[in-house]
């Protein structure tokens, strides 16, 4: 269903943070041991980079990270923080949660922690379910925080995947709003899912396809992927989500200052920017350097573009994810 928001905000994003692995994966790296080149990887999908977590290292280390750097950054103590929602489909266990996990490594003593799955989607999922929180008084500051560590579940012997993946997530405290910050906040949010698609996208070992040794060895466990299909449904659903949720918050698209996509392949930003009319310069990007780390990419690059002060105090941003199921959506905020 998709969900509205009166024109004053609820929450609005208070802190930021990001965090991905220290080893580059240079397009090199699998042009030595797949047929696949770097001009095929560069021309097809604009990834040069990306980064692997090592082994043995779980996705609970950047989801708490980046969570540590916003709460900072919002000028909180973690006694202030009410809960932790994750967003994420690539865990450190089945149970417990990754946010339980980050509510122990963090010492956050107090509140809520539950994990989202929306695959790629998520990290708009994850928003608009805190946003929904705080506007009915449940909580005054929620840790959102989108992470993958999608290296450990894609198979690197096939190339028409093992390419575009990469590992590392972001975080936002979402925060009730005073008088002082004044229209900043979500503005608007519409999430929609087709599960007649959860064929096209998915890792499809689990309770109904058991983890057996004879389906590991089969690499049944690994995600695959109809890339052409999940391509034009990604350029379709960002862009009529992003148009819905900017006319929800009665705005139009002279009203935006920046686009951040779910950053999966530079020819659907582009593509989205076109259908969106918007200039390119607009369609913000940082997938060049981090691949697709499905629910990570969105506050990752939200994370970066404050840091680097692009995106700034007051700014209209459309927050716009697609992935596996499939799910899709957009926030519009004003930061
Ligand atoms: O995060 C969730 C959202 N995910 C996405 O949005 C991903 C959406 N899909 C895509 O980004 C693109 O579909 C891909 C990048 C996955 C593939 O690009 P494409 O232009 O759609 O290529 P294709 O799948 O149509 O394949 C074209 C050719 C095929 O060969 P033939 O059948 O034409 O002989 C593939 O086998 O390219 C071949 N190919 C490769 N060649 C060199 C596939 N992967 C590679 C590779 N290197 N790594």
């Amino acid at each position: 269903m998709p969900h509205t928001r009166s024109k004053t905000p609820s929450s609005y994003i208070s802190g930021w943070g990001m965090s991905v692995p220290e080893k580059i994966i240079t397009n090199q790296h699998f042009s030595s041991y797949l047929e696949t080149t770097n001009d095929w990887i560069m021309e097809r999908t604009g990834i040069k980079e990306r980064r692997f977590a090592e082994v043995g290292v779980g996705t609970s280390e950047f989801a708490a990270s980046s969570a540590d750097l916003a709460i900072v950054r919002a000028g909180l103590s973690k006694d202030q923080i009410d809960g932790v929602i994750v967003a994420t489909i690539t865990p450190d266990y089945s149970f417990p949660s990754v946010a339980c996990l980050v509510q122990e490594k963090l010492q956050l003593k107090k509140g809520f922690a539950f994990d989202l799955g929306a695959a790629c989607g998520g990290f708009v999922y994850a928003l608009t379910v805190a946003d929904s929180m705080i506007a009915k008084g449940i909580a005054k500051n929620i840790l959102v925080i989108g992470v993958d560590l999608m290296s450990k579940v894609t198979d690197q012997n096939d190339r028409s995947t093992a390419i575009l993946f990469g590992d590392g997530g972001g975080a936002v405290v979402l925060s009730a709003t005073t008088p002082e910050t004044g229209d900043r906040g979500i503005l608007s949010s519409a999430i929609y899912a087709d599960g007649d698609h959860s064929d096209i996208l998915g890792a499809y070992c689990g309770t109904k396809n058991p983890y057996t040794q004879e389906n590991i060895a089969k690499g049944e466990h690994y995600l695959k992927m109809n890339g052409r299909e999940v391509f034009k449904i990604a350029v379709r659903t960002l862009t009529e989500s992003s148009l819905e949720s900017l006319n929800k918050a009665s705005l139009t698209i002279n009203d935006l200052d920046w686009v951040i996509a779910h950053q999966a392949n530079q020819r659907i930003l582009t593509a989205v920017a076109e259908k969106l009319a918007i200039d390119q310069d607009k369609m913000l990007s940082n997938v060049e350097r981090y691949g697709n780390t499905s629910a990570g990419s969105i506050p990752i690059l939200l994370s970066e573009s404050i840091d680097q002060g692009v995106v700034k105090q007051d700014d209209i941003v459309i927050l716009t994810g697609v992935g596996g199921g499939m799910t899709w959506g957009a926030v519009t905020v004003r930061i």
